[in-house]
């Protein structure tokens, strides 16, 4: 037996599925993909099986795996000692660091993880404006809690005539009822949200979204409905967020902000932020985020929150970020890998599209394009989709897949080369040929 499927056979005795975390367990193969070691742009798993990394860590491991500097940044934490719950001058120095890139960032209150991230920032929200409901983005993910965690699943809600869809929650334990706070409505449809607006506005605190939503694969907001959104919150005092946990520090050091020249009033980072250690901020117009203790009622704190080894990370990270020619490298990788990308499609004869901004993707088999809203991304070919991404798993191409029921996003981190997209190319081609083949074969073989 492999040393990999003797470790699941163990870790089902201890962990549900095998995996310390629900998306780490692969349900087209069966079982998570134990890693043994990461370096740069690739891993090895524990039977030492290389892979060439378009996951990423879900896009955290910005700078790939094993980055001397950070490393370097986690040895100085332990070196200062005083790890936990104590503030120090490289926590200014960190939020010196977002408040230059980001354009929203008047001030910054750090947290761990994205989910904590865009929970701070709706009570925020909530306590600037003393209003309860949330207008959120149909196929948006905002991270795992209770309060928004509703309809980026596969269920799709029913529409409904004040422009809204109807709320599902996106997991069991989640009472229907917080639904009743949420206002869901289609993503780049300004009729719906001109409607939803009028039907809610007046208990309406904020209008949360991905302006750019890698989670339905890689789906951007269409920049005049952005900047409608934008004048919508400003003349209705609706606090607008931009959940920027995968956008942020993706094509450009200000994010999918300075993307489009579109500032929110608040927003969130994690992901990129850090290049893979824990952390994670909210950060907006110090009017707003003013509401936070101990200038204001609202609280935000946490033991663990701005750990030195995290802030220590995110240092080493931004500074890597700031050096000359590094988006000039993110965006010609990422223009190399969708023209490829889309050159096979054509190529070899197979209906499907890519979107990618900077260094994220999604590729939607089976589908023509462009995708603008996830009803349009939840048609692709599934079966087509499994073919392709066991194709380049089994190939040494490591493509993740939470759930295979919802659209996934890929990418590459900065120090990927144009030799390892050329690679991951020339895997993704006989993965696309081998699906194309197969399908073939399938219909052809159906009875008439
Ligand atoms: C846009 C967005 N928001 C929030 C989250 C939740 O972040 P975390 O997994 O760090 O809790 C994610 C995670 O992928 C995300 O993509």
């Amino acid at each position: 037996m492999s040393r990999l499927l003797d470790l699941f056979a163990q870790a089902n005795q201890v962990l549900i599925g095998g995996a310390g975390a629900s998306g780490r367990y692969y349900p087209l193969l069966g079982h998570p993909v134990y890693v043994a070691r990461g370096e740069g742009a690739r891993f090895w798993d524990v039977d030492g099986r290389e892979y060439l990394d378009l996951f990423t860590g879900s896009g955290a491991n910005f700078l790939g795996h094993a980055h001397p500097a950070i490393g370097q940044a986690i040895r100085d934490a332990l070196e200062i000692g005083i790890i936990c719950n104590g503030e120090t001058e490289h926590h200014v120095r960190l939020a010196q660091m977002i408040a230059e890139a980001v354009p929203c960032a008047e001030k910054v209150r750090l947290q761990n993880s994205g989910t904590e991230a865009t929970m701070g920032a709706i009570r925020i929200a909530r306590a600037y404006t003393g209003r309860r409901k949330i207008l959120k983005f149909e196929g948006h993910f905002h991270g795992m809690h209770d309060l928004i965690w509703f309809n980026c699943g596969a269920e799709l809600g029913d529409v409904r005539t004040d422009g809204t869809v109807a709320p599902i929650a996106d997991s069991a334990g989640t009472p229907a009822d917080l639904g009743d706070l949420l206002a869901v409505v289609p993503f780049n449809d300004t009729d719906a949200f001109d409607r939803a607006i009028n039907a809610h506005s007046s208990d309406l605190a904020a209008v949360i979204m991905e302006p750019i939503s890698y989670n339905q694969g890689c789906v951007p907001a269409d920049p005049a409905f952005l900047q409608h959104v934008r004048d919508v919150c400003s003349r209705m005092d609706i606090v607008l967020i931009f959940d920027e946990v995968l956008s942020g520090f993706r094509m450009c050091r200000g994010g999918a902000q300075e993307h489009y020249g579109i500032t929110p009033d608040l927003c969130t980072l994690a992901k990129a932020l850090g290049g893979g250690v824990p952390i994670s901020a909210v950060c907006g117009r110090t009017d707003i985020m003013s509401v936070l203790s101990p200038l204001g009622p609202a609280i935000m704190s946490g033991t663990y929150t701005g750990h030195l080894t995290a802030v220590l990370g995110a240092i080493a990270c931004q500074t890597e970020l700031a050096k000359p020619g590094f988006y000039e490298h993110i965006n010609a990788l990422a223009d190399h890998l969708y023209n490829g990308i889309t050159y096979l499609l054509d190529a070899l004869g197979v209906l499907g599209t890519v979107q990618g901004i900077g260094a994220r993707f999604g590729l939607y088999l089976g589908v023509e394009g462009p995708v603008t809203n996830y009803r349009e991304a939840m048609v692709c070919d599934r079966a087509m989709e499994a073919a392709f991404l066991m194709g380049c798993v089994r190939r040494g191409l490591y493509l993740h897949d939470y759930n295979h029921r919802t659209p996934m996003h890929h990418g590459f981190s900065a120090v990927h080369s144009l030799a390892d997209i050329d690679e991951a190319l020339g895997i993704m081609e006989d993965a696309l040929r081998e699906a194309r083949d197969a399908q073939r074969t399938t219909t052809d073989s159906l009875p008439t």
